[in-house]
């Protein structure tokens, strides 16, 4: 067995990959680590420029102040990616794992093409052995795949591949980083696999408790942020599923997620019902499992995660539905207002956001649709190139809802809940409705002003 060697290296970490995981992972141990040089490479220059600019390429509160801080001092951006792989003795992938579009699998399996020549690019440009770290999410037993590639390199070369998941929610990213619920090492069993697995918790240990950080075996790490996606959806897939048996049935879908969540064996987050899970991470995450399964002949279990999906889709179509059907049953030629464009509040983000599909729909019908989100509007306007002509992006809210015959909420943003709605009501068509997809407004205060209101899992309240 190969002794494990201590690399002058060691406080030289390398991130590929600088996006949302990427960035906001590296500016926080670069501010925690300060004896350690951190860098950041990616193939997209755009990107690089923001992170060296003013203006990041991503939104997330408390970013813009630790970059600052750090960068220039022990955090580098940069587009060589060659240089910096030679120069680092830690390398973190953190490169985009997308749903494959093409051949075997498409629609399903991961997409490991930008992973697989980031390897090869580690190995062309590896002059000493390295630690390669997955920090992307991966189907199970990729490191096995990425071990032979590194290995085969013929420099005599040892690289030792962990993985070390990452559990961050947009938004609350540098929160999260700080202050995370667990950090994943995962290593292979051999001596130097364990010693490399030491060296990373080591990094994690600056500032996250030794008892929070677990050292695992590197399929349950990869498995685990797999699983971990899988069961935060179903439970938002279980709440939604819910909310369209409380809309027959009386019941209140807040009351009845309160009472379930109280239980302290269930827990009460993630049980807020709404127009559907978004985000780039948990439908890709799903499918993939998915097609775990059905690799390793286990339909049943496919059959069963499946449903977390189609129950998302059920829910996004279940609310166009509902807005049509309020609405005399045709939309067709009424303005109508989306306040909310990104996956969640307090992000730029739109990546499979509920948004997108319920745009769609609705100039499908051939609704006049207006937008307003307070930091999504460049991605919705991408998003809706195709029709963008038959969209109005408006500058803020009071023009996104003037004239509307309807204004339906699709993003939790707080601002959302300040507005005057009094005001509101007096710029829209009458009758005048209220779609609250995430239900964040008073819904009685609505109603007393003249709105019809329709929340998700609550029967609706008309006025006319
Ligand atoms: P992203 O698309 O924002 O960033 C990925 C970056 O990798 C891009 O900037 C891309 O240009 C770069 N890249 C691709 N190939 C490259 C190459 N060969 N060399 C250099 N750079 C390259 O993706 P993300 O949201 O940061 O996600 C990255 C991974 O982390 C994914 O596997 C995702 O599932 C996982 N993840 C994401 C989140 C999240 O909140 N977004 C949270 C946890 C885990
Ligand atoms: C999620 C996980 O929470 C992270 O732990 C994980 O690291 C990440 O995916 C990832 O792997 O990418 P994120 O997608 O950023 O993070 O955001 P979440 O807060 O999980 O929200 C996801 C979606 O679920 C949003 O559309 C949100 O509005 C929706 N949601 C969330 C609900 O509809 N109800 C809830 O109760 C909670």
């Amino acid at each position: 067995m190969r002794k494990p060697k201590t690399s002058s290296k060691d406080r030289k970490i390398l991130c590929i990959g600088a996006g949302y995981v990427g960035g906001p992972t590296m500016a926080v141990i670069a501010a925690k680590c300060p004896e350690y040089t951190v860098r950041v490479v990616d193939i997209d220059k755009g990107r690089i420029d923001a992170w060296n600019s003013k203006n990041l390429p991503i939104y997330e509160p408390g970013l813009d102040g630790l970059v600052e801080k750090a960068r220039g001092r022990n955090l580098f951006f940069s587009t060589d990616v060659k240089k910096a792989i030679d120069e680092s003795g830690i390398i973190f992938v953190s490169v985009n794992t997308p749903t494959k579009t093409f051949g075997e699998g498409a629609g399903m399996a991961a997409d490991l093409q930008y992973w697989e020549k980031t390897a090869r690019a580690i190995v062309e440009c590896s002059h000493d052995d390295k630690i390669v770290i997955e920090k992307s999410t991966l189907p199970v037993r990729t490191a096995e795949a990425m071990h032979r590639i590194l290995q085969s390199n013929n420099k005599g070369l040892n690289f030792d591949i962990i993985s070390n998941p990452e559990f961050l929610a947009e938004g609350t990213a540098v929160r999260d980083l700080e202050n995370p619920d667990r950090v994943l090492v995962g290593s292979m069993a051999s001596r130097s696999g364990k010693a490399a697995a030491a060296k990373i918790a080591d990094i994690y240990a600056h500032w996250v408790p030794r008892e929070k950080i677990l050292l695992t075996n590197v399929w349950s790490s990869e498995l685990s942020k797999l699983v971990s996606n899988a069961m935060l959806a179903q439970r938002i897939s279980s709440i939604n599923s819910v909310s369209a048996l409380c809309e027959k049935t009386d019941a209140d879908i807040d009351e009845v997620a309160k009472a379930v969540g109280m239980d302290s064996r269930i827990g009460p987050k993630f049980l807020k019902a709404g127009v559907g899970f978004g985000g780039s991470c948990f439908k890709k995450d799903i499918l993939n499992l998915v097609y775990l399964c059905r690799f390793y002949g286990l339909e049943e279990v496919a059959q069963y995660w499946s449903k977390v999906v189609e129950i998302n889709e059920y829910q996004e179509r279940r609310f166009v539905l509902n807005m049509i059907r309020s609405m005399f049953n045709t939309v067709a030629g009424k303005k109508i207002a989306l306040l909310g464009f990104a996956f969640k509040a307090d992000t730029g983000d739109t990546r499979e956001a509920p948004a997108i599909y319920i745009a769609r729909k609705l100039v499908e019908e051939h609704a006049e649709v207006s937008i307003y989100d307070p930091k999504a509007m460049e991605n919705a306007k991408s998003d809706l190139k195709d029709i963008a002509g038959r969209i109005n992006f408006a500058r803020n809210h009071i023009e996104c809802v003037k004239n509307t015959h309807a204004v339906a909420i699709l993003t939790e943003w707080r601002e959302f809940t300040t507005y005057d709605y009094r005001r509101i009501f007096d710029s829209m068509e009458k009758p005048a409705f209220i779609f609250d997809g995430r239900n964040i407004l008073d819904r009685n205060a609505l109603f007393k002003i003249g709105f019809n209101v329709h929340s998700i899992g609550k029967s609706p309240m008309r006025n006319i």
